[in-house]
């Protein structure tokens, strides 16, 4: 494996090629996004998804235990001696009943992909596996990243377990949860906190890459994107590899859609699968560039001459008006996703939708996912806000199979979960005005005793 492996621009009017090794983050010729891409010919693919159930017996083997790399055929573009696998992948696709009627859906019909089971609690573990793969083969030493708190995570963790790099962080001052920065910090990763939010960190990150040459780890980098792609594979393989009518994933960088419509695009192509699921990206509305840009501009892929014009308009009127992104789903505070037209790819190929859903949603979906025993961070209830919500629009039909994707562990935001259970309605609504967040629907509020029995059988008893 890996000799048939290329990357290469996306936009077809370029389309140019460059070899597996070099090192890019944008396509040298026209500046547009880059994909690994494969001569599937050449290479040995299954003919059918169940063959990947034989590794199941081999779980000793390391590329085998991988979520990730047990499907190598179908991100081949490394040597099994050039992989590095910490053991990520270890996640689940998990049916929910109970969360079923509060998204409008029939029991049997919903199904949470939880990805805070991963190494470091994010999904962002599928993606730094492929990324480290390919930073060894490249003899990388240093890797960067900007992040909303969970690349860092997953980048510091990787640097510490395999001991390949060192890792340096660009997070906005503020502007990460506290769950993630403490990750980053006990990992030993350095890291930069810039007086900036997100999109300053991306971009300051972009320009010290190239001035240093240290080797970027945001999803720009399409090696990141292949392992992120496994995500599906293990959705379709918890599906007995009958793809769900549906799949749901919140939307900030972009990179996990945008992994998403490539995994769908390569099994069709591959003849892995027949039916294409439906992705839907679900945005905050206080980070809404690409609900914007899709419903209202009209911006689609159009068979990959994107019009340019209409982002450049976008971007510019969003710098004028000084508009920043905010919402407490911390990890979607983005407002410039770079990869919007790999997004924009997703949507076309799956016939995908967008949507925006408020903070106040995302908080009481989330309040919902914990109520049934697994948990996730505000992002990532982005997505069971984002069913219920095209599910109140009969855009999902009461039927139809919905996989909603949590990207991140419950416990990665405490700040969130806790203000949002425990404050009084004025306290709460004046503590997160910036987020427009009235009340907390489902609240389970602690309950203050004095040190003594009666005093606790007291708040036992209370409704
Ligand atoms: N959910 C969580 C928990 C995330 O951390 C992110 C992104 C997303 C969803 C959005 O995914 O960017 O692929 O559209 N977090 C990045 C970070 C930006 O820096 O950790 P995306």
């Amino acid at each position: 494996m890996g000799d048939h492996a290329y990357q290469q621009c996306i936009n077809p009017q370029c389309a140019a090629t460059f070899d597996l090794r070099d090192v890019l983050s944008e396509c040298p010729t026209c500046g547009n996004l880059l994909d690994a891409q494969y001569d599937w010919d050449r290479m040995p693919v299954p003919d059918s998804l169940s063959f990947f159930e034989s590794r199941w017996a081999s779980r000793r083997h390391p590329l085998d235990f991988s979520g990730v790399w047990r499907f190598r055929e179908l991100i081949p573009f490394a040597a099994e001696d050039e992989i590095l696998t910490i053991g990520e992948g270890q996640t689940m696709l998990k049916r929910s009943d109970k969360l079923a009627p509060y998204v409008g859906l029939k029991p049997g019909s919903l199904f949470l992909q939880y990805e805070g089971l991963n190494l470091s609690g994010s999904f962002k573990d599928n993606g730094m596996t492929g990324a480290f793969t390919h930073a060894k083969m490249v003899g990388a030493k240093t890797a960067a990243c900007a992040s909303t708190g969970n690349t860092s995570a997953s980048l510091a963790c990787f640097a510490a377990a395999s001991g390949l790099l060192d890792a340096v962080i660009f997070v906005g001052s503020g502007k990460i949860a506290y769950g993630k920065l403490s990750q980053a910090l006990d990992y030993g990763g350095k890291t930069i906190q810039i007086d900036g939010d997100f999109d300053d960190a991306m971009a300051r990150v972009q320009e010290a890459c190239k001035e240093t040459g240290m080797y970027l780890m945001n999803s720009l980098n399409p090696f990141r994107l292949e392992g992120q792609k496994a995500i599906m594979f293990r959705v379709l393989e918890g599906l007995g590899w009958d793809p769900p009518d549906w799949v749901i994933c919140p939307g900030g960088n972009l990179g996990n859609s945008s992994a998403f419509g490539k995994a769908f695009i390569e099994l069709h192509r591959l003849g892995l699968i027949t039916k294409i699921p439906r992705i839907a990206i679900i945005n905050s509305t206080g980070a809404d560039t690409l609900t914007r840009i899709v419903n209202d501009h009209g911006l689609t892929w159009n068979d990959g001459h994107v019009d340019d014009t209409v982002i450049d308009n976008f971007f510019t009127l969003m710098d004028e008006q000084n508009r920043r992104a905010k919402t407490i789903a911390s990890a979607i505070e983005i407002n410039r996703p770079v990869n919007l037209k790999k997004a924009l790819r997703t949507l076309d190929f799956t016939d995908g939708v967008v949507r925006a859903v408020s903070d106040q949603d995302i908080l009481d979906a989330k309040a919902m996912v914990g109520r049934c025993g697994i948990g996730c961070e505000p992002a990532s209830a982005a997505s069971v806000a984002g069913a219920k919500l095209l599910r109140l629009e009969d855009v999902i039909g009461p039927d139809e199979r919905v996989v909603c994707i949590l990207t991140g562990h419950q416990l990665k935001d405490p700040n969130a979960t806790v203000h949002y259970h425990s404050l009084p309605p004025e306290e709460l609504a004046k503590k997160m005005t910036d987020y427009q967040i009235q009340v907390a629907t489902h609240q389970n509020r602690p309950i203050p005793a004095t040190n003594d029995l009666d005093s606790i059988l007291k708040a036992i008893e209370e409704k």
